[in-house]
């Protein structure tokens, strides 16, 4: 049966900002995540500690680190690809890191310029440092239904790299649907085999809705007993090294599915949506959540 509670992951100053042509003021941000935090939200990605160079969009993360209000209750991870960004994090009040992998060879040498034995290596060094500084760190696998350069990727693979994060001490692993090629069907082939070796109560489903398949997809994950699910306000989104990458799954839709399923949040929808308004002129853009755009037109 389905969870009673479900986890959202808000990723939208983080997936969401990153894939901007506009660079967002840094005070915007804060001013964004700090909405954000009256929202309900019991998780908030932050920002990127990764190569300004690669990421422009994230150059500012030690200044949005340490302008936002940090409440109580409310966790603010960031993520970070070595232990140079994580030392940086950790300099600028980060309490929670992310490593981020992905199953497929091509997309992690475009991604972090690294093979995924490198990766792991790397990331090794992170979760072990942050465990010392009893830093919990989560762990992302990209490319999990499909990938850019690949195309398929097999549920070994995926299995296989979740299992070596999720073994090296990442309390969640969060599996990216990160071109949003996913379907119910390969949804339930990936977490079938996933599941064998990781517990439902340690993984995450990161659906981006480039298909249209990520609420279908994240239902399927609900009812194979998932309870964590990323998403970004208005569905912004998206990753500069898969071309074609569009938005995530909008907080918005997805909290509107899961409160018509009587399942508890504990977020504000229309909290949400007033923070996504504020967003959205910020950037200068319409919303790609449909919940959004029918409330506001009604
Ligand atoms: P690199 O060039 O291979 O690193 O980058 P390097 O170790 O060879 O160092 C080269 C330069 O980068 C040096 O600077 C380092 O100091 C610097 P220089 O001497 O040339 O001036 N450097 C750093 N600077 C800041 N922060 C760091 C850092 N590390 C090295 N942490 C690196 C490797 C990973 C840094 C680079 O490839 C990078 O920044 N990539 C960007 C990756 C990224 O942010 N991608 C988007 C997020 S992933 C995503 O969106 C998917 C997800 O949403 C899930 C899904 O949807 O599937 C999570
Ligand atoms: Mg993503």
């Amino acid at each position: 049966g389905l969870p009673e509670y479900v986890k959202i992951v808000e990723v939208g100053p983080r997936d969401g900002l990153q894939n901007e042509k506009v660079i967002v003021p840094t005070d915007i941000k804060i001013e964004f995540i700090n909405q954000l935090s009256q929202t309900g939200l019991s998780v908030i990605e932050v920002t990127s500690f990764v190569s300004s160079k690669w990421i422009p969009q994230m150059a500012d993360h030690t200044e949005v680190m340490k302008g936002i209000r940090q409440y109580p209750g409310i966790r603010y991870p960031v993520l970070t690809p070595n232990l140079q960004g994580f030392h940086r994090a950790v300099a600028a009040g980060a309490t929670e890191v992310s490593v981020f992998g992905a199953a497929s060879e091509s997309f992690s040498k475009k991604n972090i310029n690294c093979s995924i034995e490198e990766s792991m290596e790397k990331f090794e060094e992170v979760v072990k440092s942050a465990r010392h500084m009893n830093i919990p760190a989560r762990g992302y696998v990209s490319c999990a239904l499909g990938c850019p350069y690949e195309g398929n990727i097999t549920p070994q693979k995926v299995t296989e790299v979740s299992k070596r994060l999720y073994g090296m001490g990442c309390y969640e692993i969060s599996l990216g649907d990160t071109i949003g090629v996913g379907t119910p069907g390969s949804m339930k082939k990936i977490l079938e085999s996933v599941m064998k070796e990781i517990p439902p109560r340690a993984l995450a489903v990161h659906c981006h809705d480039t298909y249209g398949q990520a609420l279908a997809n994240i239902l399927t994950a609900l009812q194979m007993g998932i309870n964590v699910v990323d998403s970004a306000v208005s569905g912004l989104g998206g990753c500069p090294y898969a071309k074609g990458a569009s938005g995530n799954v909008a907080t918005e839709d997805l909290i509107y599915m899961l409160n018509g399923l009587g399942l508890n949040t504990g977020v504000n929808l229309y909290k949400v949506m007033e923070a996504g308004d504020f967003i959205c002129k910020a950037v200068n853009k319409t919303t790609n959540s449909k919940v959004a755009q029918a409330s506001f037109s009604a």
